[in-house]
């Protein structure tokens, strides 16, 4: 079994980001090869000399755009790969807006010419990072894999239009194997502290938001709302623990090993089931940490809904895996990877 297992190498495009390394420590941890393709446009040489570090040897590491078709046929080329789990993309809602043509044609376009090239080399396995955002504002709580999706952005559209893009790939050949893990609100770090989520400028996400606020980086936290029909008033979502979310991927692609026919097209929430208020994190924090967080209410952020929760069932049914961090435990590693590295990996090879 093990020896069957070393055998399988995967491709992580986008594997140099925040999931992406996290994910690469896990697949190694679980006897896989692994070969990162990534631009660097989002991430760093250092984040890849960290995971080299800390799984003792050098990642194979190609720096190229999933845009290049060329590049991507040589790497298909010198390696046989099981499959690509496919991180690759700009995630920022923002700046989505601003510049729709980029994030169509960085995730989209490039996902297409991912598909193209995978077709080519007849690899027919294929993880992709998806998003509960495709689930626009739910209809029902918590929200499983059969709610209707809807987007109201450009970043949500992109992952949306990949999503019908693999669905369509599914039923005109049916070898593809095909799962889309629609992850909820990924936070934590590794617990050795050397890696972790690193934002741009100031970020626009809650929990590196809190954390900045807690090491002293930024003033005060602006809650978005304290009006919502929630518990006390601010914003539900169900936060992950980035290292749950790796051992997500190790389990979805053991399930694909396991299979003697294809799948097709299989959505996948990653979640843990649970529902925490904004305010409810922001006291998780500032106990872990022993720092206060100074915060004020603030008007609601556009586009965003009061909860988003996720069914974890269909993951624990078919691929036998279950969140297992608490939210203490994703402040704690979070707070330790900020205060270890209060500028991130502070390279930037862009
Ligand atoms: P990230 O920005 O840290 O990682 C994405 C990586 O992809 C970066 O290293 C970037 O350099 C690389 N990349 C971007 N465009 C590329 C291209 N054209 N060619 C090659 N490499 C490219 O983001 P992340 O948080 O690790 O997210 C990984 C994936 O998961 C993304 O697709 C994102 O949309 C999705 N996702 C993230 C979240 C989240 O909250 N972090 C939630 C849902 C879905
Ligand atoms: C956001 C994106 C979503 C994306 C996800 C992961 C929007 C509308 N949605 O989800 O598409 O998949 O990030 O990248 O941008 N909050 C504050 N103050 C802050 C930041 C956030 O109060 O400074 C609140 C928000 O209003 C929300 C909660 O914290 O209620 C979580 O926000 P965030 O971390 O940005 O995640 P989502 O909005 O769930």
């Amino acid at each position: 079994m093990l020896e069957s297992i070393m055998k399988n190498k995967i491709l992580v495009t986008g594997g140099a980001g925040y999931i992406g390394t996290h994910t690469c420590i896990a697949l190694h941890e679980a006897g896989y090869e692994i070969v990162v393709y990534d631009n660097l446009s989002n991430s760093s040489r250092e984040a890849i000399n960290r995971v080299s570090a800390l799984i003792s040897q050098p990642i194979e590491f190609i720096e190229g755009d999933i845009r290049d078709a060329e590049s991507l046929k040589q790497v298909f080329a010198t390696h046989q790969f099981f499959g690509v789990i496919h991180f690759a993309g700009l995630k920022a809602v923002g700046e989505s807006v601003a510049k729709p043509l980029l994030y169509y044609n960085n995730n989209v376009s490039g996902t297409i010419t991912l598909l193209e090239v995978m077709t080519e080399y007849d690899v027919k396995n294929l993880v992709f990072s998806s998003s509960a955002t495709v689930y626009g504002d739910p209809e029902t709580l918590p929200i499983d894999e059969n709610s209707k999706r809807s987007c109201t952005n450009p970043y949500g559209q992109s992952k949306l239009t990949v999503e019908h893009i693999l669905e369509d790939l599914a039923v005109s050949d049916d070898s593809w194997n095909l799962i889309p893990l629609r992850y909820f609100n990924p936070v934590g770090a590794h617990p050795s502290g050397q890696i972790g989520e690193d934002p741009n400028d100031i970020p626009n996400n809650l929990m590196p938001y809190i954390s900045q606020v807690a090491v002293g980086k930024l003033a005060k936290l602006n809650i978005f709302g304290n009006d919502y029909p929630t518990t006390d008033g601010t914003g539900v979502r169900d936060f992950i623990h980035v290292t749950d979310l790796a051992q997500g991927h190790v389990a979805a692609l053991n399930y694909l090993e396991q299979q003697v026919a294809p799948v097709g097209f299989l959505p996948i929430n990653l979640g843990t089931g649970k529902g925490t208020s904004v305010l409810e994190l922001v006291t998780a924090f500032s106990n872990v940490s022993g720092q206060s967080i100074p915060y004020q209410f603030a008007e609601r952020r556009a586009g965003d809904i009061a909860s988003c929760y996720a069914s974890a069932d269909k993951a624990k049914n078919l691929l036998e895996w279950q969140a297992k961090l608490s939210i203490t435990e994703m402040c704690q590693d979070s707070w330790r990877w900020q205060s270890m590295n209060p500028n991130g990996y502070n390279v930037k090879d862009i």
